[in-house]
């Protein structure tokens, strides 16, 4: 089994020394940037918009690295070719915010990115399943949107494993991404589970440690747990 990538979310990032931080990632092996967009409609918060994937991408060239981008807003069709202009390598949008699911994955792929369709924590797997084929990405949110340093929602996992079979059962290469609450004790479970990019904000930027050392241990813990089952 490959390790599975981890994906900073630069919400819970320093944005005063928003280079600096994304630059101690890259330089600790990471090779994506995962970057949350918030409306304030979709999702109760407000983030950022396009001006910042455009201000990451040169440092994200230079890594030859992902920019991830999970849009969090309501008719997301709006502004899919300004995050492509801006430089993102995948947009995310969220099955709850897309009446048109399909046209919405096609739009995205024929921008030349990467299609990703994200599923909120109540939202279940069945709505996933005419569209399995068509997409790059599936995200598994584990908790509500709209907040970094959320709990890992506990049934998340099972949902997790529920989605792994039903990707393999058809051979699909989709990455399998889950988002929210994932930090030392969280991440092995998902990993486990058939995750293969675990998306971690408050427990890479944060007080207690440096990014390379939160870096570090979420890679052992997730480590442990997949190769005592993988
Ligand atoms: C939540 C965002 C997440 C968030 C995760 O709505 O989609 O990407 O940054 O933050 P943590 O890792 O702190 O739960
Ligand atoms: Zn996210």
């Amino acid at each position: 089994m490959t390790s599975p990538i981890l994906a900073p979310s630069i919400l819970a990032a320093d944005f005063a020394r928003l280079g600096e931080q994304v630059e101690e990632a890259y330089q600790a092996g990471c090779t994506f940037i995962h970057v949350d967009v918030m409306d304030g409609h979709f999702v109760p918060n407000i983030s950022i918009g396009p001006l910042v994937v455009r201000a990451l991408r040169p440092r994200a060239n230079h890594y030859a690295a992902t920019l991830d981008v999970h849009l969090m807003i309501e008719q997301p069709d709006r502004y899919l070719a300004d995050f492509v202009q801006a430089g993102a390598d995948i947009l995310t949008v969220h099955v709850e915010a897309c009446p048109h699911l399909h046209r919405t994955v096609q739009a995205i792929r024929e921008l030349g990115v990467k299609p990703g369709v994200a599923l909120n924590p109540a939202t279940p797997l069945a709505a996933l399943e005419e569209i399995l084929p068509l997409v790059d990405l599936f995200l598994i949110m584990s908790v509500n949107p709209g907040f970094g340093g959320q709990s890992y929602i506990p049934h998340s996992t099972a949902k997790i494993h529920r989605l792994r079979q039903m990707l393999d059962a058809i051979g699909s290469t989709a990455l399998l991404q889950v988002d929210g609450g994932i930090n030392e004790q969280t991440i092995g479970e998902a990993a486990a589970a058939g995750a293969t990019v675990l998306v971690a904000g408050s427990a890479i930027f944060n007080q207690h440690r440096s990014v390379q050392d939160n870096i570090a241990h979420l890679t052992t813990a997730a480590s442990l747990v997949t190769k005592l089952t993988g």
